[in-house]
């Protein structure tokens, strides 16, 4: 972006052929959506709709809608309820009479302003509006240095979680880490998961940055935030380069989602957060690997870890065992027949296993059940 110095931004990059984009972190950046909107080609001719939800919505949406005005755009927009509810084909289709109704056509943009909920179904919406339109991401939450990289763009289904998607990447993505100075502190914990997930997967040493920080991090200091995010997007952008559309390689970001996401259908979605569904996901796979063989304190120190940035480590009461695995047999990540972990056998390093025994998931949840933290 030009004036880069002035902003302060981070740029990094991700790189898929054609579909490659910049990633922009900054403090303030969210004044310069329409300039770097300019810079990104994105077509003036039509009607931006952004979707934000009510919480953000509240806070920067006319500031968003500024930046685009005074670059020469028109705009429209649809504030969504907060929350993992509106993950849902009904809000899917409020988006899509807001872009109808707004006369957005095949050359406008959807801007998702907003946290993971926002970003997965505005990009949802891009995807599939008049066969797919453009798309930019705004992230506003900590966990969305992860849900707005990378292209995977969904709703949810009852019974399962991101079940209804598309791969879909967006044109750029413009983090402003400003905006996270309103972030509530239980979204702060929960957004950090994915962060420390992010070491956990891929690098060693920024998990001790992780533990060395953690204080400033959920304290939202401004300059331990921009660079944790830097990482953990460095991290996602390296495994999305490499496998776009997960056939390989990118499963190891779902360290912990197996057990997570089954955790969060059977929560009824918005009651354990993302990050904190992960949380103790990420502990059970610990747990599942060191049965399996994995280093002997990898399990110890990422329990330390989740309980260290306040996140939880053993399911809540009220959960039943057999609902949860049969959640887990809904899940993406069930393929013929199996459910795919991914478990970590160092701090920094996983493996995709296929072999774990359904006995042994049963003893880790009902091991999970059992404690308090
Ligand atoms: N697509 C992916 O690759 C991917 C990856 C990880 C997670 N996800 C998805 O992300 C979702 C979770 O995202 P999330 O944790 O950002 O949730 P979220 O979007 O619901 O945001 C959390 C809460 O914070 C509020 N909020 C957001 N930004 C704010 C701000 N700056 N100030 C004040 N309040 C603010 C929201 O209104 C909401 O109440 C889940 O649905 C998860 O499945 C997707
Ligand atoms: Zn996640």
């Amino acid at each position: 972006m030009e004036n880069k110095e002035a902003m302060q931004a981070v740029e990094l990059r991700v790189d898929l052929g054609e579909r490659s984009y910049p990633i922009w972190i900054g403090s303030g950046l969210l004044d310069r959506l329409g300039d770097a909107s300019r810079q990104a080609a994105i077509p003036a001719g039509s009607p931006v709709l952004i979707i934000t939800d009510e919480h953000v919505g509240r806070r920067y949406l006319k500031r968003a809608e500024q930046a685009l005005h005074a670059a020469g755009y028109r705009t429209a927009s649809l504030t969504v309820p907060p929350g993992e509810h509106s993950k849902s084909l009904a809000v899917f289709e409020d988006c899509v009479r807001a872009g109808l109704e707004a006369g957005c056509d095949r050359m406008s943009t959807v801007v998702a302003l907003g946290g993971g909920v926002v970003g997965d179904l505005a990009g949802f919406v891009a995807a599939s509006y008049m066969r797919g339109v453009r798309f930019i991401q705004v992230p506003t939450t900590i966990l969305a240095h992860d849900s707005s990289v990378g292209g995977k763009v969904a709703v949810n289904h009852p019974l399962a979680k991101n079940i209804i998607g598309a791969f879909h990447q967006p044109e750029f993505v413009l983090y402003d880490t400003a905006t996270l100075q309103s972030l509530p502190d239980r979204d702060v914990r929960s957004g950090l998961a994915e962060m420390v997930k992010h070491g956990l997967i891929w690098d060693a040493g920024f998990v001790d940055w992780c533990e060395a920080n953690a204080g400033k991090l959920l304290a939202k200091d401004e300059e331990a935030l921009a660079y944790g995010l830097a990482q953990g997007c460095a991290v996602k952008t390296a495994v999305v380069s490499q496998d776009e559309r997960e056939n390989g390689l990118r499963a190891i970001l779902n360290l912990g989602h197996t057990i997570g996401h089954a955790l969060e259908a059977v929560a009824g979605y918005g009651e354990l957060l993302h990050g904190e569904a992960i949380a103790i996901g990420m502990v059970g796979s610990a747990r599942l690997a060191e049965r399996m063989g994995a280093a002997a304190d990898v399990a110890a120190r990422t329990e330390a870890l989740m309980r260290q940035f306040g996140l939880p480590v053993s399911i809540p009461a009220g959960y039943s065992t057999e609902a949860i695995l049969d959640a887990m047999m809904h899940d993406k990540k069930f393929k013929e027949g199996r459910t795919v972990f991914v478990l970590p056998t160092a701090i920094g390093k996983v493996e995709i296993r296929r072999d774990v025994p359904v006995e042994l998931v049963r003893n880790i949840i009902e091991e999970l059940k059992g404690e308090t933290t």
